[in-house]
């Protein structure tokens, strides 16, 4: 072990990354790839907010910002989040971060003390555990079932609340399972989190992407919740921007005082170019964000009778753009189920242990590919499967 290895903080804590390792470079090599692995949407980002940005290139805006960002893109912000969810938050009230990703490390860095028990919807986006553990916190999940298409039960968040419990993460649209948890249950959290004192960090970076009838409800929007919420979004999944590095967090105005030097340290502030580029997605034509839309919906609503079809079951995925397949009356536990349909037909999906999943019985399909190659991989996954059936009863 190196010198530098052996000094390792304490604070991090090992990560196998070996099977995610693992697909990738069996995917490298592969000429006929169908990537439905990553959710990073394959659009390209639209032409007009590729355009502000060459414009902020060129008008020299090629220095630091402050570190909470653009005024005008803060103020763009607020104005969305009261159009969009009916949020009421200040111009002030914003901080443009790196992502929703920084967003996730700015809230923890602020809000998780060592010790601390922060609850999170679960299968989950990972990264929350990472952030409240490089905290010193210990992330407990609340699992969700197929058999509530994945929706949280206010009952499985209560019974892991102990003297130590001081947040949850609530993830609407949920990645991986695409679900949304209905207004009820939002109201049923509010008042469980108003009654146990925690606070909720809401995650709504899918909150663009609701199908109907599912109906999107933000949680800071309810009687006493804004004092007690930190709301995160961002521009990569709705504007197809994942690679500019733009997201939010908003949250009551005193802690996003407190919140502006920790940020500053992160990385200063949010690439300028990106912040013009994100402005021009809030402020400019919204045609190509429905757009994008209506061809996640066009796929959504292709693929999930096609899967019933082909025999799996999934958690009705009412937004976002990943269903939540259930794989085990193949026989064959998730992570064998995707390096093997990688290797043997070409299409790459991620399992569900890859999100934290305890049960190897679910696979995430991201259905960012054009509609033809979404049923091409459908072809083929079907013909993988009928063939590991005859193996199996050969
Ligand atoms: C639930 C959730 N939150 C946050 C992020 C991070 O997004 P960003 O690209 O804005 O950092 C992701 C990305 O997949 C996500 O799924």
């Amino acid at each position: 072990m190196s010198l530098l290895r052996d000094r390792l903080a304490a604070r991090i804590v090992p990560s196998d990354g070996a099977f995610r390792t693992r697909m990738l470079g069996i995917a490298a090599g592969i000429d006929d790839l169908i990537a439905l692995g990553r959710g990073d949407p394959d659009f390209h980002t639209p032409s007009h907010i590729v355009d502000a940005a060459k414009a902020a290139l060129d008008a020299n805006r090629h220095h630091y910002t402050g570190p909470t960002g653009i005024q005008p893109l803060r103020e763009a912000i607020a104005a969305d989040l009261t159009a969009r969810y009916g949020l009421d938050y200040g111009p002030d009230e914003i901080v443009v971060t790196a992502g929703a990703q920084e967003g996730i490390m700015l809230a923890m860095l602020g809000l998780c003390s060592p010790g601390d028990e922060v609850l999170i919807t679960s299968p989950r986006f990972t990264s929350y555990d990472s952030a409240v553990e490089l905290c010193g916190g210990t992330p407990v999940p609340v699992p969700t079932f197929e058999s509530d298409d994945f929706a949280l039960d206010v009952a499985e968040i209560e019974k892991r609340i102990t003297p130590k419990t001081r947040m949850f993460v609530l993830v609407s649209p949920n990645n991986p399972t695409g679900a949304v948890t209905p207004p009820d249950a939002i109201r049923a959290i509010a008042e469980l989190a108003t009654r146990h004192d925690l606070i909720v960090v809401a995650d709504e970076i899918y909150g663009q992407l609701i199908y109907p009838p599912n109906e999107h409800l933000s949680i800071a929007t309810l009687p006493g919740m804004r004092e007690r919420t930190v709301t995160l979004n961002g521009f990569s999944k709705s504007y197809a921007m994942t690679g500019w590095r733009v997201g939010y967090l908003a949250a009551p105005r005193d802690l996003v005082a407190m919140l502006t030097e920790p940020r500053h340290t992160l990385s200063i502030n949010t690439s300028t170019i990106s912040q013009h580029a994100a402005l021009a997605a809030l402020t400019g034509p919204q045609e190509p964000f429905e757009a994008m839309f209506a061809a996640y919906a066009e796929r959504r609503a292709w693929l999930m009778p096609a899967l019933t079809e082909a025999g799996f079951t999934y958690g009705h995925p009412g937004g976002a753009f990943y269903i939540y397949t259930n794989v085990s009356p193949t026989g064959l536990a998730a992570p064998e189920f995707c390096e093997r349909l990688l290797r043997e037909t070409g299409v790459m999906l991620f399992p569900g242990t890859m999100f934290g999943d305890e049960s190897t019985d679910y696979i995430r399909i991201s259905y960012l590919q054009p509609l033809p190659l979404i049923q091409e991989a459908m072809g083929r996954i079907a013909t993988f499967v009928a063939s590991n059936a005859a193996r199996v009863g050969s």
